[in-house]
C-alpha cells in the first residue's frame, strides 16, 4: 500500500528506529511491500521505515532510472535490515542530494564515497559488501534516516541549500572548492 511519506518536523524523523530481532514475518514483509510500493510512487531511490511512521530498522532502494538523479547509475532494488556501514577509506565526495521528507528542496552533502555495509535480508541472512559513490550515498542517507537523523544535518552550508530547481541550477554555476 502506498503510504503518506512523513516531512521534516515530524517527530517519528527524529526518534532512533528499533532492531528487527524477529525475521519472516508476515508483518515485516508487508512492511517492506509498502516501503517499495512507496518509493516507487513516489520516485524515490531509497526510502526508510521511519519516513513512513515505522520507528523499525528497515531500508530500502533501488531504482533502474531515476528522474529526480538522472545522472546515477541504476541501483538493484535491495532491502537492509538493522544496517551498519563503515568508511572503507577518508575519502569524500559534494553531492546536491534530496529527501522525501523535505519535498521540493536540495541541499550539498558531503559524504564517504566507498563504505562497507553489514546488514540482514528479510529473513534473518547476513548481508555485507563493499559499496562506493551514488551507491554508498544512497545507503548513508537512508542509515542516518534510522538514526533519527535528516540530511538537511549534514549541510556544509545553508547557501548551499534551497528549492529545486533553482539551487540546482545555481550550483551548476559554481566551482566548489573541496
Ligand atoms: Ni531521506
Amino acid at each position: 500500500m502506498i503510504k503518506k511519506v512523513l516531512r521534516m518536523g515530524h517527530p517519528k524523523l527524529q526518534t532512533p528506529a528499533q532492531p528487527i530481532t524477529t525475521f519472516d514475518t508476515e508483518q515485516l514483509h508487508q512492511l517492506i511491500a509498502d516501503l517499495f510500493e512507496t518509493m516507487k510512487a513516489t520516485g524515490g531511490v531509497g526510502l526508510a521505515a521511519p519516513q513512513i511512521g515505522v520507528c523499525l530498522q528497515v531500508i530500502v532502494f533501488g531504482f533502474t532510472k531515476s528522474t529526480r538523479y538522472p545522472d546515477a547509475k541504476p541501483i538493484p532494488d535491495t532491502v537492509l535490515i538493522n544496517p551498519r556501514y563503515t568508511p572503507i577509506n577518508d575519502e569524500q565526495v559534494d553531492y546536491m542530494e534530496g529527501c522525501l521528507s523535505i519535498p521540493g528542496m536540495r541541499g550539498l552533502v558531503r559524504r564517504y564515497r566507498n563504505i562497507h555495509y553489514e546488514g540482514f535480508d528479510p529473513y534473518g541472512n547476513r548481508l555485507e559488501g563493499d559499496v562506493h559513490d551514488f551507491h554508498a550515498r544512497v545507503l548513508q542517507h537512508e542509515i542516518d534516516h534510522l538514526n533519527g537523523t535528516l540530511n538537511i544535518e549534514r549541510l556544509a552550508s545553508l547557501k548551499y541549500f534551497g528549492f529545486e530547481p533553482e539551487i540546482i541550477e545555481t550550483m551548476r554555476n559554481c566551482v566548489l572548492q573541496p
